[in-house]
């Protein structure tokens, strides 16, 4: 949701913000602009609707000069994505200029007194006013602009991650957050900032985290000052991040999404490098507080999209194999209604970004009610794993595309070592069950592998279902979740609506919207409950329904019946999520291909959605 970006030091500026923003776009692509102070102490801010590219026309033939800007690239909150409420916002005295991610929550209050004290507003936004009050602090008080920052933020309400310039300090750029995340960058004599490292480390892979409720302030040849919003100043320690740029690049590949579907033979066999030791499995997070993993009374996964996804497959593997009760929910709702909380509940929040607001605030519920909370995360340092008891990271490196796909399987394996652990731990499985599966997944990159080579069929299922406005996902078991974020992937970057439902569950309503012009995507993966599925398939055939299937290989009776299938390895049951999911994340990229939909930016969403 928006990325910042800063610079601050010897170096143009411009280049490197621009840079900065193609790296951040993913969280966000409605407008974008950049502010420079010149060496002339002119403020110069260029803005432009729609994406990074479109600012570049804009500032193309400006005065670029100037070795200190702030940068931002926008998902709308307050105000339609327009020139005018793109950032920089700037103050009516022409002094301060800021960008902003997050909102504002009492912003409606602050602006109707700036307005009686005669403060102009040219935008709809929440950042304006910040803008606004820190110049009107600044004037009226004689302050400096870092004071003015600060007693600004005492003021107000909600989520932030700021940097502001004033062209009056043209040495100096403030920046504070809370609730959105902000990273600062430490070069020679110079100094990034980042919603995230991804703008940064081409420069710098040293970087400081700043913690909820700080300010920086960066200050030409001088060592950052990090402070509360009192004034406190705090130590710091710098640390040394392994990302390369290499990650953030498409390596060849026409998408973010499709190199990050394909490297997924690469990223499980990362996410269980460490942890498959000698034919084990090896959790040292887990088993730091083995004790309370084989006490637990109950789980609560709670997460929100493709993670919560990832946790109901979870939450099948842990009561099978580990027999603890599970429950899933949504973060959004689990953070307002009340959960009941006792003793002995461990809560496991999974974030691939560890920012997303409610999965936070899940977090924050939790822990109040006095529950150990235990993250699944991907980015490592992000506010989700440090706001957690303790953190299972999945190792898996960057992921850009907005469709989350090899953060899923990596989410997937880590809550299956989990669930397999668990279970031989409590005797709850056999040691040759437990060999069976370690074995199974130490198979998994091999088996995925080989299905990315299927890509031809896939492509071919794709053209059929390109024209449907809309598509039904059916699995069962451990297979449902699967169907539920097969349905997501299609539905979030080709726009055709889908849905995923329990395939038992269709005769109870959903059957009656087949037709020829629905096409219905069936999971059927060997499992006990196969025959089930097939029984579902033939009451879908029977009403002229169109069936794609994802079947194991060596499958008869479902290939038979459906109008195309992909195989897929076999693999055991509870494993089999990880395997299916590679050909429906590949059909969904290539249907939105099909459709010329932009892939890795789909309309309205962003990559980390760090608002309510
Ligand atoms: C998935 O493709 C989506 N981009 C979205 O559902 C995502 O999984 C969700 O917003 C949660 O994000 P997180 O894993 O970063 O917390």
């Amino acid at each position: 949701m928006c990325g910042i970006v800063g610079y601050i030091g010897k170096r143009d500026a411009y280049p490197i913000l621009i840079k900065g923003l193609h790296r951040l776009e993913y969280r966000g692509y409605d407008s974008a602009g950049v502010a420079l102070i010149n060496p002339q102490q002119v403020l110069n801010v260029y803005k432009s609707q729609g994406k990074v590219s479109a600012l570049e026309d804009t500032a193309r033939s400006q005065d670029l000069t100037g070795s200190i800007g702030i940068a931002h690239t926008r998902w709308a909150t307050h105000g339609i994505p327009n020139h005018t409420n793109a950032h920089p916002q700037v103050s009516q005295n022409g002094r301060i200029a800021i960008v902003h991610n997050g909102i504002i929550e009492n912003y409606a209050e602050l602006k109707a007194n700036l307005l009686k004290q005669g403060v102009h507003f040219n935008s709809d936004t929440d950042t304006e006013v910040i803008a606004q009050q820190i110049a009107y602090i600044q004037e009226v008080e004689h302050l400096t602009m870092v004071e003015a920052v600060r007693r600004t933020l005492q003021q107000a309400v909600g989520s932030y991650a700021i940097c502001v310039l004033d062209n009056a300090m043209p040495d100096t750029i403030v920046a504070a957050r809370k609730g959105s995340p902000l990273v600062v960058g430490v070069g020679d004599d110079e100094y990034f900032l980042g919603s995230d490292a991804s703008p940064i480390i081409e420069y710098t892979q040293r970087i400081i985290y700043l913690e909820d409720g700080e300010m920086v302030v960066l200050h030409k040849g001088q060592k950052p000052q990090i402070s509360d919003l009192e004034g406190h100043e705090r130590p710091y320690s710098i640390q040394h991040i392994t990302m390369t740029v290499d990650d953030l690049e498409k390596g060849g590949y026409p998408h973010f999404m499709l190199k990050e579907i394909c490297e997924q033979p690469q990223s499980l066999a990362a996410c269980m490098r460490s942890r498959l030791v000698e034919n084990e499995i090896c959790l040292p997070e887990v088993d730091k507080d083995i004790d309370m993993w084989l006490n637990a009374r109950r789980i609560i996964i709670t997460a929100c999209g493709t993670s919560l996804y990832a946790g109901m497959a979870g939450k099948y593997a842990i009561e099978e194999l580990a027999h603890i009760p599970v429950e899933t929910d949504y973060a959004s709702e689990f953070r307002y209604r009340h959960p009941v909380i006792q003793k002995g509940d461990i809560v496991i929040a999974i974030s691939q970004s560890g920012e997303t607001a409610d999965t936070l605030a899940a977090i924050d519920q939790a822990k109040q009610n006095g529950a150990k909370v235990v993250s699944i995360c991907n980015v490592i340092g992000s506010s989700i794993p440090r706001a957690s008891d303790s953190v299972i990271y999945t190792m898996v490196g960057p992921e850009i595309g907005v469709a989350s796909t090899k953060a899923f399987t990596a989410q997937v394996t880590v809550l299956m070592m989990i669930a397999i652990l668990l279970g031989y731990r409590k005797g709850v499985i056999t040691e040759s069950r437990y060999r069976s599966l370690v074995n199974e997944l130490q198979a998994l990159p091999q088996k995925a592998s080989e299905i990315i080579k299927r890509e031809n069929t896939i492509r071919d299922m794709a053209q059929a279902i390109s024209f449907a406005p809309n598509v039904l996902y059916i699995g069962r078991g451990y297979n449902y979740p699967t169907a539920l974020e097969g349905a997501l992937k299609l539905k979030e970057i080709s726009y055709i609506h889908a849905e995923g439902y329990p395939a038992a569950e269709m005769k109870h309503g959903p059957i009656a919207l087949i037709s020829q012009d629905m096409p219905v995507v069936a999971i059927a993966t060997d499992s006990p409950i196969y025959d089930k599925l097939v029984s579902n398939i033939q009451e879908i055939r029977a009403r002229q329904g169109h069936v794609m299937a994802i079947v194991t290989e060596g499958d008869k009776k479902v290939s038979q019946m459906a109008d195309k299938t992909v195989c897929i390895p076999a693999t055991a049951e509870c494993l089999s999520p990880l395997l299916a999911i590679i050909p429906l994340q590949l059909l969904s990229y290539h249907v939105a291909c099909l459709k010329g939909c932009n892939v890795d930016q789909p309309r309205n969403l962003a990559k980390s959605v760090t608002v309510e």
